[in-house]
């Protein structure tokens, strides 16, 4: 097998259709759309579950790469992410059928790969910062705002099944907050670089500005701060990411 592998080699069935993301972003705010769904209509909803299933292949992807990458880690790591890649097979089916509860359809919308090029960076330590503890934090966000709107519209079926997947995804942060620590243990360099790119990721990936702090009726998507403390983020880390997103956002 070649590494790195480049983001347009994902095997993908042809039903799926692959876009930028800043394309994406272009061409619906060229059709007068929010570039990122506001779960206002049911398509809007459709598409940031569409969204939510890609990103959980690719999740599930990155982290079976993370088995591979990384032969000399220890070899509780390697273990941590083979069953992230369970776990995020589960996922990919439990989107697959809230698409279907929707009446939606794979290929509805494009899928973009940003999440899989965050996975493919070099050292380990800077992979788990930006993917488990950046990306999956989000996720934890958008998941606890997802769970909210369900409930206020009398979803259960969305309600229940993102709650256990976002049960997974704190699990996933933590494995993320844990192998930081441990494997930069001793090496204050590669913690700070490794940190460096999980903010960047941060700054980046914030739904256009969405994410903000406060409660879910007040703000689009509400840091999930409760989530995030319990997957290992101090109130210090916290605190910076809801300065992170104050200043001004690209994705
Ligand atoms: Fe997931
Ligand atoms: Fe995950």
């Amino acid at each position: 097998m070649d590494r790195p592998i480049a983001y347009d080699k994902l095997a993908r069935e042809d039903r799926f259709v692959r876009m930028r993301t800043r394309d994406v972003a272009n061409a619906k705010i060229e059709q007068g759309m929010p570039p990122f769904p506001d779960l206002s209509s049911e398509a809007s909803m459709r598409d940031r579950i569409h969204g939510i299933l890609v990103g959980e292949m690719q999740a599930m992807e990155g982290a079976g790469r993370s088995v591979y990458d990384f032969p000399d880690a220890p070899w509780e790591f390697t273990l941590d992410m083979a069953r992230q890649v369970w776990d995020e097979s589960r996922h990919v089916e439990t989107y697959l059928g809230l698409l279907d509860h929707l009446g939606g359809y794979v290929g509805e919308f494009p899928e973009t790969t940003l999440l899989w090029r965050c996975a493919c960076a070099e050292d380990a330590a800077a992979r788990v910062a930006g993917v488990n503890r950046g990306l999956e934090g989000l996720a934890c966000d958008v998941f606890n705002q997802l769970i909210h709107i369900a409930r206020k519209m009398g979803d259960p079926v969305i309600e229940r099944s993102v709650d256990y997947v976002l049960a997974d995804e704190i699990t996933h942060v933590r494995m993320g907050s844990r192998w930081l620590n441990e494997l930069t243990r001793g090496d204050a360099e590669r913690r700070r670089r490794a940190i460096e790119f999980q903010d960047s990721i941060d700054e980046r990936f914030n739904l256009g500005g969405q994410r903000q702090d406060g409660h879910h009726e007040v703000v689009p998507i509400s840091i999930a701060k409760d989530a995030r403390r319990l997957a290992g983020f101090t109130d210090e880390e916290i605190e910076r990411l809801v300065k992170s997103t104050q200043r001004s956002q690209v994705y």
